[in-house]
Parts: C-alpha cells; sequence; structure tokens
C-alpha cells in the first residue's frame, strides 16, 4: 500500500487483514522464540489489550490534565521502587522502553556532572557486556564510552572498572544482568568504588528487576544489586520484559530527586507556553503506563513467584541439558533465565548449529566475542524445552557429521561478521542496508533474500541483517 486508500474501510475487514499478516513472524506462542517476546498467555494478552485500550487516547504530556495517568505512574514507579528497596525518597517515570531508561541515565548524570564538578568532557564505564542502548546513549548524548572487560565469569572486572575512573567520569554502570551472558556484575563492589570516588553508579536492571527480586526470594543466590547497595543511585527495570506488561513501557527509579531533576527539560521561552518534561518523550502514551499497572495488578508477588519459579526450573533444566551435549558449554554461571552456550570443539562450528535449530524451527540469537547462541527463557518455554534439548542434540550431531556446515549458510555470514577485523566496513555496509530497509521502498528484506547466496561483504551483510534482533 503505498498511499491512504480514498474511502475507508469497516473495522472488522481492516482487522481481518492485519491479522493476515503476521503469518510469517516467528512463532512466539508456541515458545519458538528465545528472545523479543515475554508471552503468557491470550488471556493475558487480551487483558493488557484492554487496560491499553482504555487509555488509547490518554496523553501523559500533561500531568495536570490526565490527572489518572499520572496516579497511574506515580504508582507504577512506587511499586517497582518498593520492589528494588527503594526508600520513601526514590522516584522515578515511567519511560517507553529500556533503551529510552538508558538514555535518560546518561543525561541525567552528563547534566550532573557538567552542573556539580563542571566536567566538560564527560566519560561514562561501562562493562563490555553493557547493553547496546548504552553506547547509543553515549552517541547521542556526546559521553565518551569507556568499556571494561569482563573476567572469565563474565561479570565486569571491578578493579580494573577502579582503574579507568578520571576525573571525566560522570557514571558507572553494572548489569543486572547483562543481556549477552545473563550474569549480574558486582554492584557491591562497583558501589564501593562509585561511593569512593562520589561518582554516580546506575543498575540496568532492565531485563532482571521485575525478575531476580523473586528468583531471590525462591532461594537461588542473587548477589545484592539493587538500592540495598549503598552507592546504588539508579535503577532501569522493564515493565514489558518479566513485568509481562504490553510493548512500549520501562522504569527508571532515582535515590532521590537532587539526583532525578537533572533528567527534567524545562523551556520557559516557547511562544506555546512554558513546557516541562520528565523524559524524551513529548506526547506519552497512556497505554503503556496503564497496562504496566494492570499487569503488575494482576500479577500480585504470587504470580510473579510462581511464574519465577516455573522459569527458573526450566532454565536448569535447559542449562543442565546443553551442559551434557558433548561439545557445548553454558557460558560463566547466570544468576538468572538467561544464558549463553558455545562450542568446546574446534570443528562445531556454533552458528552451523544455529542454522540447524532454525532450520527446525527455532528463532535463536546469534552473539559474538566469544561466537555463542543466547536464550531468554520464558514461562512458554517449560513445555517445549524438551523438543529444544532434543532437537539441540540432534543439530549437533548433524554439524559434527558435516562440519562443512560451519562454513556455509548463516554459519558462514555470521562467522564472518563476527571476525572480520575492519569494523569500519562492517558498520558501512549494515549503514547501507539500514538505507534501504528505510528508503523510500523499504524492501532491504527483500533485495537481501533474493541476492542470497551470490558471495559478497553487502550481501552476506544482507542476510545478516535480515535475522537482526532489535
Ligand atoms: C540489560 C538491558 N538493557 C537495556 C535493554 C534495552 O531495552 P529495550 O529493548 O526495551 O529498549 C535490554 C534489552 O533487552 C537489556 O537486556
Amino acid at each position: 500500500m503505498t498511499s491512504i486508500p480514498d474511502t475507508g474501510r469497516d473495522y472488522e475487514s481492516v482487522l481481518d487483514e492485519l491479522k493476515t499478516f503476521s503469518h510469517d513472524d516467528p512463532d512466539y506462542k508456541s515458545g519458538r522464540t528465545w528472545s523479543l517476546v515475554y508471552y503468557l498467555d491470550e488471556a493475558h494478552t487480551d487483558f493488557l489489550n484492554r487496560a491499553s485500550g482504555l487509555y488509547a487516547s490518554a496523553n501523559g504530556l500533561n500531568p495536570m490534565a490526565f490527572k489518572s495517568l499520572k496516579r497511574l505512574e506515580t504508582e507504577v514507579v512506587r511499586m517497582t521502587a518498593d520492589l528494588l528497596h527503594g526508600d520513601d525518597g526514590a522516584c522515578g517515570i515511567v519511560t517507553s522502553g529500556g533503551t529510552e531508561s538508558c538514555l535518560l541515565a546518561v543525561k541525567t548524570y552528563r547534566d550532573m556532572a557538567a552542573k556539580q564538578k563542571k566536567i566538560r568532557r564527560p566519560e561514562m564505564i561501562l562493562p563490555e557486556s553493557a547493553h547496546v542502548a548504552w553506547d547509543k546513549g553515549a552517541q547521542y548524548f556526546n559521553v565518551k564510552p569507556v568499556r571494561i572487560p569482563l573476567d572469565d565469569g563474565f561479570r565486569v572486572d571491578a578493579e580494573k572498572v577502579r582503574r579507568a575512573v578520571t576525573r571525566n567520569t560522570v557514571m558507572i554502570l553494572g548489569s543486572a544482568p547483562g543481556y549477552p551472558h545473563g550474569v549480574v556484575d558486582p554492584i557491591e563492589e562497583l558501589g564501593e568504588i562509585a561511593r569512593a570516588k562520589n561518582i554516580p553508579l546506575h543498575v540496568d536492571a532492565c531485563v532482571g528487576g521485575y525478575l531476580l527480586p523473586f528468583v531471590e526470594a525462591l532461594g537461588h543466590p542473587v548477589p545484592p544489586f539493587d538500592f540495598r547497595v549503598p552507592g546504588v543511585t539508579s535503577i532501569s527495570a522493564d515493565t514489558h520484559k518479566y513485568g509481562y506488561s504490553a510493548k512500549g513501557a520501562s522504569t527508571i527509579l532515582y535515590r532521590n530527586m537532587d539526583i532525578m531533576e537533572h533528567q527534567i527539560f524545562v523551556s520557559t521561552e516557547w511562544p506555546g507556553g512554558v513546557f516541562a518534561s520528565p523524559g524524551l518523550l513529548g506526547t506519552r502514551p497512556g497505554g503503556g503506563v496503564a497496562a504496566a499497572w494492570a499487569a503488575m495488578q494482576a500479577m500480585g508477588r504470587e504470580g510473579y513467584l510462581s511464574r519465577a519459579r516455573e522459569i527458573m526450573d526450566t532454565t536448569q533444566k535447559l542449562m543442565d541439558g546443553i551442559n551434557a551435549i558433548e561439545g557445548l558449554k553454558i557460558l560463566g554461571s547466570p544468576e538468572m533465565s538467561l544464558f549463553a552456550y558455545r562450542s568446546t570443539e574446534k570443528k562445531l562450528g556454533i552458528y552451523a548449529v544455529g542454522d540447524r535449530m532454525e532450520k527446525r524451527g527455532w528463532h535463536i540469537d546469534r552473539q559474538q566475542k566469544p561466537e555463542c547462541l543466547h536464550a531468554m527463557v520464558t514461562p512458554r518455554h517449560r513445555d517445549i524445552a524438551e523438543t529444544y534439548l532434543k532437537d539441540l542434540a540432534e543439530s549437533v550431531a548433524e554439524v559434527r557429521a558435516n562440519p562443512k556446515l560451519s562454513v556455509q549458510g548463516g554459519a558462514a555470514t555470521y562467522g564472518m561478521v563476527s571476525k572480520v577485523p575492519f569494523r569500519k566496513m562492517v558498520k558501512k555496509n549494515v549503514l547501507e542496508m539500514m538505507r534501504q530497509m528505510y528508503g523510500p521502498d523499504g524492501q532491504a528484506l527483500n533485495l537481501a533474500e533474493e541476492n542470497a547466496g551470490k558471495g559478497g561483504i553487502a550481501d552476506r551483510l544482507g542476510r545478516l541483517f535480515l535475522r537482526l534482533r532489535s
């Protein structure tokens, strides 16, 4: 469709057509995806839709107008602060997602350091495994990212963090957990460094914020990662992940308003009037906030706890099963439901194993440094874990029997992209794919599909692009 139809259509026919569009999308309802989606069931999804629909037209831009929305936002923030052991001074907002929460923390600490310490060349210290949203924040807000290597357990090396602090450091980051390996950084040690050097410490609990507290309550070992750690000044936690809310909602919390005030934008000279805004957006959709509030009410602590139990049982079963497959090994010791595994044999290409799994209908993310496959476990995976392990064992056997699979198809593409030493070249080609994808005809996917197998880095990156996750 390239122009708006001359006459409108009835709602039902539009909805019927919309439903037909998703038939090629990943089958997340049967647990075939291992990233992107935190789906419980149809009843929960319908409930979220209804909650969100009640506020579909509301606008959180002006909290004085939609007082009910402000109330919902305040309550989501308070419930989250309570979960993460913030005291009465804790404050924050609901954002549009994890990335907005991360970007806001960068902006807040850059501006706080500029005001309080006159820092003009800001730097921020990030674990190597920190989510890429932090690089985005660094780029958008002109803060130099200083990436710190991980130790053997895939946690950031706290001693190296200590040594990386300079007079320009405006914040330190720790993840709880980091997305790539699912391990929690040593937040207590980072907290001590932050306090000793008088630097803010943000904990990125976007993926763990609504799960780790329940994993801890179940008796699993979870190192302190929240406001109980004295040096922690802010935390991001996404309701649209393990909070089981609708997409489009996260929280950013600060220990107190003296820190958070640096996040707030105020303009007094605009002809449209005096304007103040607490986040990145202007118009703030009400649906995400309402659905976040509703999800927390419907789940209750009991609901979150039983889901956490289910998830942890499934995760343990999967990790044990993977470690039991000769040639595969889980990386580090993940605290919750995210993990990665690699090949321990030179001839067993892990990306080729990923290809074989894809052929069996699984949507699995490939990671690099080291090359590995990734899994993010949700309640949907309970009933399918055994099938996954069976398919994985078969995939490994296939690749072992035919090592050439490691240099063909997707495996070749991923292998090349992860090893190409000229990262600028990779970047240039990925940028070109983005130009095509978001260009006038938006046809990059088709182009990449048509060119598949014709060789050349641009083509290979095109194929990679088909699989890029958000
Ligand atoms: C640790 C962490 N931080 C930030 C993000 C970004 O969140 P979003 O995709 O909601 O923007 C993610 C996403 O998976 C994450 O795992």
